[in-house]
């Protein structure tokens, strides 16, 4: 057997570079982490208990593979409600977190060899998706727009390569990792060149319910037939390790999409939907706490980030903030992120992976504690080595 006969797709895709380096930096015992997308919050505990109680009442049969009718029911109302999705039940499919949503919207829609539009920097797992899947990969860089894609940038990407067949636009909002979110005037105005070019958008919207200020929006409000939205309870609810999605979509589509997710994973798992079930009907409000606590951390990581040199992105959600390393310290992103590591053991992600070398992310779900000694180390880190005035 020859590892290079394998789907040469697959060969294609580097292992996560993300989990890699935070996984290298995790055997230093003094290491304080700002590096994955992971709350710092606990499952709320009436959630919880709904899941003790589905296994205490054997709720352990197969579940029909769009999910539990129950569960659809409520995540229909639950999103109109928050953002004003309108999707009845049978638009709606449950799935293995908001990974595996994007992982079977993006086989479903597409064609080897069709070309879908990824706006940079933006979250790994959709180039990998993408490769897996043998699309071609538009990464469209937006770093001089304030990170938003503009429909100028969509229609170049587009005139700049007739030879391809641009079919599909992967949009988040709000970021990982730049932590914008879109205005509304911003999203109305990619509609029409989307509508134009028949383009599919996958609008991954985990972040949506974690916005400081500013309300979130949906593109499927003004691109309905041309729209799937994928979300899910990781970030609202904390509930990264109960691997809880949905997607949402027009007719046909989503049942299209339905078979692909039923054959690849079957369904999610039962114990995780009666929680789910728990979270839509009676957590409306769960996020709020946790959002009061983001808040004030992105505005001390911000100002803290500013003063030490970074330029930094105002941060409209989410909760990262991605920072310019000052020219003054002649480094990349990776040999930020490793001096930090090495000599003042902090984790922080570097932007190289989400496709830009001159940021870093930083992950501002941890504590107050663990952010105050992060920002006093990178401080320390640009006086001890920077080559010229940082300003
Ligand atoms: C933009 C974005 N989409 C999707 C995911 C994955 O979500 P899930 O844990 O529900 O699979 C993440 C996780 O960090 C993310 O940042």
């Amino acid at each position: 057997m020859e590892l290079n006969e394998i789907n040469p797709y697959v060969l294609k895709v580097m292992p996560s570079a993300m989990r890699k380096f935070d996984h290298d930096i995790s055997v230093d015992p003094k290491i304080i982490k700002l590096t994955l997308g992971e709350p710092n919050f606990n499952v709320p505990d009436h959630i919880k208990q709904a899941a003790i109680d589905a296994i205490n009442d054997n709720k352990s049969h197969y579940p029909y593979y769009w999910g539990y009718q129950e569960l659809r029911d409520a995540a229909s109302k639950y999103y109109r409600d928050k953002f004003g999705y309108d999707y009845p039940a049978d638009q709606i499919v449950v799935t293995v977190g908001a990974t595996e949503a994007v992982a079977v919207t993006v086989k479903t829609l597409f064609k080897p060899g069709d070309a879908v539009i990824i706006p940079t920097p933006a979250y790994p797992l959709y180039d990998a998706s993408t490769t897996l899947n043998e699309l071609n990969t538009l990464l469209v860089d937006t770093s001089d727009d304030d990170f938003i894609l503009t429909p100028a940038k969509v229609q170049k990407a587009i005139d700049d390569h007739p030879d391809l067949n641009v079919k599909g636009l992967i949009l988040t909002d709000p970021n990982n990792p730049t932590g914008v979110a879109y205005s509304k005037e911003q999203i109305a105005a990619l509609a029409p060149v989307l509508k134009k070019n028949g383009i599919w958008v996958i609008s991954d919207e985990i972040y949506g319910e974690l916005t400081y200020g500013q309300k979130h929006y949906s593109i499927s409000e003004y691109l309905p037939d041309q729209t799937i939205i994928i979300n899910g309870l990781s970030k609202s609810h904390a509930m990264t390790g109960y691997r809880l999605g949905f997607i949402f979509g027009p007719s046909g589509f989503v049942d299209e999409i339905a078979k692909v997710h039923q054959f690849t994973v079957t369904a999610a798992a039962s114990i995780v939907q009666y929680a789910a079930i728990e979270a839509l009907e009676h957590g409306q409000d769960d996020s709020k706490p946790m959002l009061q606590e983001y808040e004030k951390r992105r505005d001390f990581v911000a100002k803290e980030m500013t003063e030490a040199g970074f330029d930094v992105v105002h941060p409209g959600g989410a909760f990262y903030v991605f920072a310019k390393i000052p020219v003054g310290l002649h480094m990349d992103s990776w040999a930020f992120v490793k001096t930090l590591a090495k000599e003042y053991h902090i984790g922080l992600m570097p932007g190289d992976p989400f496709g830009d070398n001159e940021y870093v992310r930083i992950s501002y779900a941890a504590s107050d504690e663990a952010l105050a000694a992060a920002m006093k180390a990178v401080k320390q880190l640009v006086a001890d080595h920077s080559v010229e005035p940082t300003k």
